[in-house]
């Protein structure tokens, strides 16, 4: 049975009816925020339509009306025996930005995403977006066109660099929307069409299409379950000659792999003596689970390296606000390609990770503690769900890059689907082809959702291996992290 949600605690909730605005309506309003913010959460039921009546001294018809619009708004079902149970919008809250998905007979749509590797935001974050509205005035005398980004987001970002070992001038720092659009801003701006850039496969696979997007020519360079090859990869650079290497390596998307400074001093040596330019996306690098070790950045070790950073796992991907860090001979050429694209990141959401990071410039150390807790239930369930399959435990990052014992990841994926959870096979991350003994497995949702994705999982396993022969892979859904 749904938890109940009192006709008193609504009327609190609701606070003081506005005189202004018709009562259905501001019924409505009222009680389609408390659900969407989760003052009352999903899945919670609401009073009867009697109850609410008599309580808010409203008619009959009022709360029916009210009742109505939530209905036709999708925030409201009405279940036999439970009455009218909160719910959120279907394809909004749940899929389209990773909204908290639990299992239980009270969610109207029992599906858990693992297509996604991001996590709801930290606490905290709200308050930071007040602070940022506080702050907001003293900006509005301006333009608001602050093409290269905030200069105060900007210092803090350079001083990061700086701690890492990296000495940073604030006007190296270009806030963008996010790390992908800095990677697809960075590629346009540092290739010309037909070019050869080297992309690692498996990668992020918004980044692969950014690069098929600039129409050069990919050069797969392999990542295996353990991390680089770095003879394959010297060979690679040196066959070649890429004019770009797009790289991941912290906490790499998928394999989680973390590439040591010796690696990085040997890539770098390569790529200078082919006169390439790395970009080099860190979007994972502070989601740093265990102990490893701290790596400096590759710019360090390559100075015509573009770092590509973002505050989409550190906070929150909301926020949708990344930065560059460019050296400085290329700054010109990446400003002319920025404003071809758009004319700067909205001032808000600077001003909302600005203020983040002054109080916590990596991860939250409560969300580090979930992961760990959600990463141990993925570890512990993975072995029946998936007998025979392998994977090596990244000391970071948000998923596991899991090898099946049979070539039969698009099976697996459409099995799952049916069972109840959704996952990326491994042929979405290649950069040409092949990959199909691998799923991506992110442990980002809370460890009891993920211990039922794994009980999920091994009936889907169990079940494509009994109808193999018939089975044709449904499409893969898209990844959006
Ligand atoms: C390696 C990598 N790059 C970029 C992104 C997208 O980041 P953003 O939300 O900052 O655009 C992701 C998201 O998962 C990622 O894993």
């Amino acid at each position: 049975m749904p938890v109940p949600t009192s006709a008193a605690r609504v009327a609190h909730l609701l606070g003081t009816r506005d005189p202004g605005v018709p009562a259905y309506r501001w019924l409505g309003d009222g009680l389609r925020l408390l659900i969407a913010d989760g003052r009352i959460p999903s899945g919670h039921a609401l009073p009867s339509e009697r109850l609410l009546t008599a309580t808010l001294g409203l008619s009959r018809t009022t709360v029916t009306r009210a009742y109505g619009l939530l209905g036709e708004a999708g925030y409201l079902v009405a279940r036999q025996g439970s009455g009218h149970v909160a719910t959120l919008p279907l394809g909004t809250a749940r899929h389209g930005v990773g909204g908290a998905l639990l299992p239980g007979a009270d969610n109207t749509d029992d599906v858990l995403d693992l297509t996604c590797a991001a996590c709801r935001a930290p606490a905290g974050t709200a308050e930071a977006y007040a602070a940022a509205l506080a702050a907001l005035p003293s900006y509005l005398a301006g333009t608001g066109y602050a093409t290269a980004g905030l200069p105060e987001l900007r210092e803090l970002i350079a001083a990061r660099y700086a701690q890492r070992g990296l000495p940073t001038d604030p006007d190296q720092v270009l806030i963008v929307g996010g790390a992908l659009a800095g990677v697809s801003l960075a590629v346009r701006a540092l290739t010309s069409p037909g070019q050869r850039v080297l992309v690692e496969s498996p990668s992020y696979p918004n980044s692969i299409d950014a690069a098929r997007r600039a129409g050069v020519r990919l050069v797969p360079l392999p990542v295996e379950p353990d991390g680089w090859d770095l003879d394959l990869a010297v060979d690679t650079v040196t066959a070649a000659r890429p004019v770009a290497a797009q790289l991941i390596l912290d906490f790499h998307n998928p394999t989680g792999g973390l590439m040591d400074d010796a690696g990085r001093e040997r890539l770098a040596a390569a790529l200078r003596r082919a006169g390439t330019v790395a970009i080099v996306d860190e979007t994972m690098l502070e989601v740093r689970l265990d102990e490893a070790p701290t790596p400096l950045p590759f710019a360090a070790h390559l100075s015509r390296s573009v770092l590509v950073g973002s505050s989409s796992k550190s906070h929150w991907g909301g926020l949708r606000v990344g930065w560059l860090r460019v050296p400085t001979p290329l700054l010109p050429r990446l400003l002319q390609a920025r404003i071809a694209d758009d004319l700067g990141a909205p001032i808000v959401e600077q001003l909302a990770l600005t203020e983040l990071l002054r109080r916590d410039p990596g991860l939250h150390a409560e969300r580090r503690d979930e992961l760990r807790a959600s990463r141990a239930a993925m570890l512990a369930g993975l072995p029946a769900a998936l007998p025979g399959a392998t994977w090596v435990q990244p000391a970071g990052g948000l998923c596991l890059w899991v090898e099946l014992p049979e070539a039969r990841a698009g099976q697996l994926a459409s099995a799952a689907a049916e069972a109840g959870v959704l996952i990326s096979p491994g042929p979405q991350f290649a950069v040409s082809h092949g990959l199909e003994r691998f799923v991506r497995l992110p442990y980002k949702d809370p460890a009891d959702v993920v211990t039922e994705a794994m009980r999920r999982l091994g009936l889907a396993w169990r079940a494509q291996q009994e109808f193999a022969a018939g089975r044709t892979a449904a499409r893969p859904r898209p990844v959006v992290a």
